[in-house]
């Protein structure tokens, strides 16, 4: 049988996969609805958070929000996340999911802050306990935490269904970019984290530990399944090569044909390749060691020290 055979009848007997494209099947046909979906770009993390929401029961989502840190000062604060506040409230809804794609490395999240303003559960990966297991010992965490994901109120699995409102919504385990990374389908909106980016950008690193240039070029044809008018929401938009604006919504259709690393007609071996080459240029994201110390607790800041000051570590020659 041909690599391209092997792929399609895998993709085809992919349970959880098929769920998720007669959902967005069902939504295209207007038999159920689709979600209204508002972003918010935050530019010194070149990162996109969207907020879902059933139009009707005005039950909302939000995905991947930023926490503003200024590293040189070692300050936190919510401008940004005071802006989703607002629109959530001029809006009117009411706040069921805070879903995190991943644990980002290049940001910190707002999770536990928008939480408690406006209620909601904070969700994840179930493989985020392999994020916690490796990134507890870079920071010698000890006994005093837990690896468990129990800091999260909600631990997902491939396939896991979830409602908001009237809306239909499931998560699907996309590895590659790192072990824990899920997409979520809500209606006929996929949020992919960092699984795809812009066409005309391509993809993300895959070498992040535990990170997986195999599985991302896995994840990425399973995403590309999906029917080709699903609305695709990124995490992350850079611009690109003759793009001097940011964009972070696309299609399945779109990213099949154009993607610059992995549309259709790449192969395995050719994608992986290409990210392995890639990632050898890469230095570490700028807010790394901060971002995974905070988002490996679901966006809680470490514990206060005997005088009453948090701090985050700084790990040398390990990265
Ligand atoms: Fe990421």
């Amino acid at each position: 049988m041909g690599v391209a055979l092997a792929e399609k009848r895998r993709l085809e007997a992919d349970i959880h996969l098929v769920d998720a494209k007669e959902q967005v099947e069902r939504t295209l046909r207007g038999e159920i609805r689709s979600p209204v979906v508002a972003s918010f770009f935050d530019e010194p993390t070149f990162t996109a958070t969207h907020v879902a929401h059933d139009p009707v029961t005005k039950k909302a989502a939000i995905v991947d929000s930023v926490m503003d840190f200024d590293q040189a000062a070692g300050r936190t604060s919510f401008e940004g996340a005071e802006r989703i506040i607002d629109y959530v409230r001029a809006e009117g809804l009411t706040v069921e999911w805070l879903l995190e794609t991943h644990a980002h490395a290049d940001h910190l999240s707002a999770a536990p802050f928008l939480q408690e303003k406006l209620g909601g559960r904070i969700a994840i990966g179930e493989k985020i306990r392999t994020v916690q297991e490796f990134f507890g010992k870079i920071f010698n965490e000890g006994t005093n935490f837990a690896c468990d994901g129990s800091q999260f109120d909600r631990l997902f699995l491939d396939g896991d269904r979830f409602e908001l409102g009237a809306l239909s919504a499931i998560a699907l385990h996309v590895p590659g970019h790192t072990p824990a990374d899920m997409a979520y389908v809500i209606g006929d909106a996929a949020f992919v984290g960092d699984t795809m980016f812009m066409s005309d950008y391509g993809t993300a690193r895959a070498d992040f530990p535990g990170g997986d240039a195999h599985q991302l070029y896995k994840s990425i044809r399973r995403l590309m399944a999906l029917p080709e008018q699903t609305r695709v929401f990124l995490c992350h938009d850079y611009k690109a090569p003759n793009r001097d604006h940011y964009v972070w919504e696309t299609t399945v259709g779109a990213e099949r044909t154009g993607n610059v690393h992995v549309h259709e007609g790449v192969d395995e071996a050719a994608f992986v390749a290409m990210r392995t080459a890639r990632d050898q240029t890469l230095g570490m994201p700028r807010l790394i060691l901060p971002s995974i110390q905070v988002n490996m607790r679901a966006g809680h800041l470490p514990e206060p020290e005997a005088n009453g000051t948090r701090y985050l570590k700084l790990p040398l020659n390990l990265l």
